[in-house]
């Protein structure tokens, strides 16, 4: 059965951008959030995004505004009873997830729905113990930014029912148009195990002067035609989800490589964590880097 209704949980940089790609494959979309402000955020960043897709000719104005109008936010959890498929996109915090997860399972009726995180650093199992249907839980994760990036990881547990995968799968691929790996439920799943100790090598490197940020930065841009550098692209993932990842990867692996640097841990200290605050390794004016 096609899904035709989602709910996100959270309207942050990654719940805005799975939002928008939704409402833009014409599903109707619940959009939950804690607070009036965070909801106005979350509503300007989508907003912002369509209008990005306008200017650059990827959406006419009317698919904007169809685009909006299937768009509805809420502060009430209870109103997810009706979701065919839901993706949490809260902040890298094991307590509020599960949380969330024993909440959403409580709540939303169908028993062939998907109750998906975006999670890239706590364990799919973990979430699915906290809810008494282990088998409707997935990992969809997406790739910032949502609307630019094709792809999407679809993670299973040893409790996930095939039909729910191949629910999400069908929702992922046929209804948003992503391309979908499988990953098993292995910290950093596949892009991540990948991506995080060549982030970590950058800002070793940067740490131990090796190099400049921007030398670093224009080295991979130019040596191996990567679309950005590390620093910069760390900056966009955000340092504190950087961190959070690592983090997760040292505690299942043990491996000194996915060890956070001390340079790490001292700007997400300070809270400087990249773009969305305006300082990471970079400063940002309009989200854009300030000259
Ligand atoms: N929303 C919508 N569209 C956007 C966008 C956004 N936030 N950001 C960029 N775009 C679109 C622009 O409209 C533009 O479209 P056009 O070519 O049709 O005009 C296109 O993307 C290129 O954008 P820009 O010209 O502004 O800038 P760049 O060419 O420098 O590209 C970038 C910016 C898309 C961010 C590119 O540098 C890139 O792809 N970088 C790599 C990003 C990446 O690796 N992401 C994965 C991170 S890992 C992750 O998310 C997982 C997590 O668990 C950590």
């Amino acid at each position: 059965m096609t899904v035709e209704r989602v709910g996100i949980v959270g309207a942050g940089q990654m719940g805005a951008g799975i939002a928008e790609v939704c409402a833009r494959a014409h599903v109707d979309v619940l959009v939950y959030e804690q607070t009036r402000e965070l909801t106005a955020a979350g509503r300007n960043r989508i907003l912002r995004s369509l209008d990005r897709g306008v200017s650059s000719g990827k959406i006419t104005e009317r698919e904007r505004e169809n685009a909006a109008c299937r768009l509805r936010f809420t502060f009430d959890l209870a109103d997810f009873a009706d979701r065919q498929l839901v993706v949490e996109a809260v902040l890298e915090d094991e307590k509020i997830k599960t949380d969330i997860f024993t909440e959403l399972d409580a709540v939303v009726t169908d028993p062939g729905a998907v109750l998906a995180s975006n999670t890239s650093s706590i364990p799919i199992t973990t979430l699915g113990s906290a809810t008494t249907s282990p088998n409707r839980i997935v990992g969809l994760h997406f790739f910032n930014p949502v609307p630019v990036l094709p792809l999407v990881e679809l993670v299973t547990t040893d409790a996930t029912s095939e039909t729910v995968a191949d629910r999400a799968e069908q929702f992922a691929g046929d209804v948003l148009g992503k391309q979908v790996v499988r990953s098993a439920d292995r910290s950093g799943f596949v892009v991540n195990a990948l991506l995080v100790p060549y982030l970590l090598s950058a800002i070793r490197m940067v740490e131990s002067g090796f190099a400049t940020k921007e030398d670093v930065d224009k080295a991979t841009v130019l040596g191996l035609a990567h679309p950005m550098g590390p620093l910069a692209l760390a900056d966009l993932i955000g340092l504190d989800t950087v961190k959070a990842i690592a983090d997760s990867m040292y505690t299942e692996f043990a491996e000194p490589l996915f060890a956070p640097p001390p340079l790490l841990l001292q700007m997400v200290g300070a809270g400087q964590v990249g773009k969305k605050t305006g300082i990471g390794f970079y400063r940002y004016e309009n989200g854009r880097v300030a000259k």
